[in-house]
This record gives C-alpha cells, sequence and structure tokens, in this order.
C-alpha cells in the first residue's frame, strides 16, 4: 500500500519547491498536477480543442519549458473550470496518488477530490503580494519580459478563477494543516512541511 501526500494551494505558495523537497526527504514520487492543465492549456492556446486536449494528453507533453510561461499559466485556469477536462485527468492523478513507492501530488483539488483520502494533506498559502513578488522574481530570472504589476494581476485573476469555479474550486480539506509562508524563508516552509507530515505518520 502507497502512502498519498496532497499538497494543495495558491499559485506560487511556494507548493512546488515544498513538494520536491518533500518527496525527496520520504524518497516518494512527485507530480506537479498543474503541468496536466497547463499542457492542456498549451495546446489551446495552439489552436486544439480543450476537452480533446485533455484526453489525449501524453507524457511528453509535460516536459517543456515553454509550459511556465504567463500566458500558459492564464490559458491554464481557463481550460481547468471545463469539468470534462477534469475528468479527463482523474483517473492519471489517481493511479499516480496510489504508487506502490508513495507518491507527493501537488495542485488544487488533490485533498478535496483526487485524494481525499491521502494520508496526509498539506493546504500552503502566502498572501497575494508576497506570492507574486515570488513569481515575478522567478520569471524575470528565466530572462521573461514582466513587470511587478502584471505578475499581481495574473496571481489575483488566477486564484479568483480557481476559487470561484463551480468544478473542484481551491480551497483547504477540513483535515489539512494550514501553511502560510508570507513570512517565512522557503528552507523554513519546508521544514515546517515535513515536520507536519512526519508528526501525521507518527500519530
Ligand atoms: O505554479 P502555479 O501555482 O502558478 O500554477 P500551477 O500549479 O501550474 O497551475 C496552473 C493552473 O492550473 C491553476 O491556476 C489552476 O487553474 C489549474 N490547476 C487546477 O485546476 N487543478 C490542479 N490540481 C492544478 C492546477
Amino acid at each position: 500500500m502507497g502512502f498519498a501526500i496532497a499538497i494543495d494551494g495558491p499559485a506560487a505558495a511556494g507548493k512546488g519547491t515544498i513538494s520536491k523537497a518533500v518527496a525527496a526527504h520520504f524518497g516518494f514520487a512527485h507530480l506537479d498536477t498543474g503541468l496536466l492543465y497547463r499542457a492542456v492549456g498549451a495546446k489551446v492556446l495552439a489552436g486544439a480543442d480543450a476537452i480533446e486536449a485533455a484526453q489525449n494528453l501524453a507524457a511528453d507533453d509535460l516536459n517543456d519549458d515553454s509550459l511556465r510561461t504567463g500566458d500558459v499559466a492564464q490559458a491554464a485556469s481557463r481550460v481547468a473550470v471545463i469539468a470534462e477536462v477534469r475528468a479527463a485527468l482523474v483517473d492519471f492523478q489517481r493511479a499516480f496518488a496510489r504508487r506502490s513507492g508513495g507518491a507527493v501530488l501537488d495542485g488544487r483539488d488533490i485533498g478535496t477530490v483526487i485524494c481525499p483520502d491521502a494520508e496526509a494533506k498539506l493546504f500552503v498559502t502566502a498572501s497575494a503580494e508576497v506570492r507574486a513578488e515570488r513569481r515575478f522574481l522567478e520569471l524575470q530570472a528565466r530572462g521573461a519580459d514582466v513587470t511587478r504589476e502584471a505578475v499581481l494581476a495574473d496571481v489575483k485573476e488566477r486564484d479568483a478563477r480557481d476559487m470561484e469555479r463551480a468544478e473542484a474550486p481551491l480551497k483547504p480539506a477540513q483535515d489539512a494543516v494550514l501553511i502560510d509562508t508570507s513570512n517565512m524563508a522557503i528552507d523554513d516552509a519546508v521544514q515546517a512541511a515535513i515536520a507536519a507530515i512526519t508528526a501525521g505518520r507518527e500519530s
């Protein structure tokens, strides 16, 4: 029997870094589920139909640096409101969560919809301003031509769309441990996540 860790939260809260570190700490596999929606969004930007793209997604579609741009993030959150798109991606995520060696999945609905029986659930958040600043520095380091204002607007728009949608809206599972990383260095956030999961495992 595997051990599933669900890590949810809004854009740029630190989920990605925390999930990778948690997976490395426990020796588990990691799936960034946002990449699935980004890959579908990228195909829609290239002219594909969203539902068909989701139903025919291949592993290779996820290995693409261009999925990290702001335009693709926006396209991802637009396709993520479509029930058929979400439905097409459920089985893959659930199978990944239940792989024998243990799994960490990060996203928006892992603890609530994909894996409500996950052995550990975290909800990682931070203020919109802090998240936008982190994402701005990340995009800038990658050479993107962006402004702080545009990144903050993008983060707020996606948060609203993700929280207000009917299908699998972004919200903490009732039994999730909340970690607010607004005033934490990323290393401390990683340590807090590992401590919360370890405490849950031992209780
Ligand atoms: O990296 P960041 O947190 O900015 O975004 P992401 O995790 O790559 O997700 C991109 C978009 O995909 C989100 O804004 C959501 O609309 C959608 N998404 C979702 O609906 N459900 C998930 N489990 C993961 C992502």
